[in-house]
């Protein structure tokens, strides 16, 4: 790699690497990612360890301090954490505002853009005792935000957080339990949960953590920068493929179950078709992440003795594909996405929820850089520059003669 930061722009050498493919835009020691090997590791330890041994929080106190934390700061944590589940009660107010069938993406962006309105007192990204209030915050808050979003998408009253509960549990309950009948938490559906949000809690320089760092590098607050990662992770070709790749299965089922015909569809260059949950931009390998969650998968749907017709296309598009030449000349696997909306249709969560859950799980990851990022004796405002290809000087032409 070569430090590029060196060169001053008066020496007028700009990079120009569209879509950042080969552009490193910080030093971070948050996560190392080998796309070539298929590893993935949070501060060192890698993926697939946390996901068996240990809780979301405790991955995300890992993210976003640096070290597993001992019994005692992981209690602490997460005592505190509990302080803050509820939503100022004015809050509830914006719900009333949306459209039913608003997505509940841009209700949680909206919602956490707002959270600097309610929370003025935690605003300053360099008092170290207001970043992390606005974390414990955040983590504590963005469930109970997402459950809201979803009671109010069905008509349903909101169910406010239960404190005695887990982080998983409580968030299953506000989804799901009514005021009329008594809610059973499942510890398969609780599992899933946590393995889903661990896997999903952090992946480096993605499009919405290189925007929560871009926000934040203009000393914008955190809520601000967070809600900014909300929208960007929203978009089909980031987090938004989840629910693009159920979406995809559901419609080759509905069309006979013709894989192979999608398969096509996805390599004629003529169309803009592409496999959803295949390829990524970094792993050029499986993605370790889709082979945990696969697994799981597995587990739940035959502990369950769940037959999800839509799981089988998956099985079968992935056979496929992986057997064909245009996919394995481009490297293109199964990716994240692949199978976790399998597991969310498992647990009874809606398809347009899917992307909710991607951004409550990867919430640890974006508040570690947005931290890590400020605590850098080198942060500058993040500021690229361009090729300008436009017209060079013209001559002004007034309205009347144009
Ligand atoms: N189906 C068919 N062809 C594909 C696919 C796909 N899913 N993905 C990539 N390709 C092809 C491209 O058409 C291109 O072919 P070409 O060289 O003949 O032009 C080649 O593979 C390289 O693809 P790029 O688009 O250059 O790869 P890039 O790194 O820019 O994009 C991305 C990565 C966005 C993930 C892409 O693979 C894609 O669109 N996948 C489907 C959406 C998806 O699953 N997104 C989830 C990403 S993971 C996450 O956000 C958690």
């Amino acid at each position: 790699a070569v430090d590029i930061s060196q060169l001053r722009a008066s020496t007028g050498v700009i990079t120009l690497d569209e879509g950042f493919v080969n552009t490193g835009s910080t030093k971070s020691a948050v996560t190392f990612l080998d796309g070539e090997k298929g590893i993935l590791r949070y501060r060192g330890y890698p993926v697939e360890q946390l996901a068996k041994d240990c809780d979301f929080i405790e991955v995300a106190y890992l993210l976003i301090y640096g070290e597993l934390p001992s019994e005692e700061q992981l209690t602490n944590f997460r005592k505190k954490l509990r302080r803050h589940t509820m939503l100022h009660e004015d809050m509830r107010l914006f719900y009333d505002g949306f459209p039913r069938d608003a997505h509940p993406m841009a209700i949680l962006s909206s919602v956490v853009g707002a959270l600097s309105t309610f929370y003025q007192d935690s605003l300053d990204p360099h008092d170290k005792a207001q970043v992390d209030e606005s974390i414990l915050r955040l983590l504590a808050k963005l469930p109970t935000i997402a459950a809201f979003a979803y009671k109010k998408s069905i008509g349903q009253p909101f169910v406010y957080p239960r404190n005695d509960l887990t982080y998983c549990e409580n968030f299953l309950q506000m989804m799901f339990s009514v005021p009329t009948e008594p809610y059973e938490i499942d510890p398969d559906f609780v599992e899933a949960l946590n393995l889903l949000l661990i896997v999903h809690a952090d992946h480096e320089q993605n499009c919405s953590t290189s925007t929560v760092r871009m926000v934040g590098s203009s000393n914008a607050n955190m809520f601000a920068s967070i809600s900014a990662g909300i929208s960007a992770l929203w978009g089909p070709l980031h987090g938004g493929a989840n629910e693009a790749c159920v979406a995809m299965l559901e419609q080759i089922r509905k069309d006979g179950g013709n894989v192979k015909k999608y398969v096509d569809m996805a390599k004629d260059k003529s169309s803009s078709f592409r496999l959803m949950g295949f390829g990524h931009r970094v792993y050029k390998n499986f993605d370790p992440r889709a082979t945990i969650i696969r697994a799981s998968c597995e587990k739940l749907l035959a502990k369950r003795n769940i037959d999800d017709p839509i799981f089988d296309i998956a099985q079968q598009l992935q056979e496929v594909a992986l057997n064909d030449e245009y996919f394995i000349e481009r490297k293109l696997y199964p990716n994240v996405d692949f199978y976790s909306g399998v597991i969310y249709r498992a647990i009874g969560i809606p398809v347009q929820m899917f992307t909710v859950l991607f951004a409550i799980g990867r919430l640890p990851g974006w508040l570690a850089h947005w931290r890590e990022m400020h605590e850098s004796p080198s942060k500058r405002i993040c500021r690229p520059r361009q090729i300008y290809i436009g017209h060079t000087e013209r001559e002004f032409v007034p309205l009347e003669k144009r």
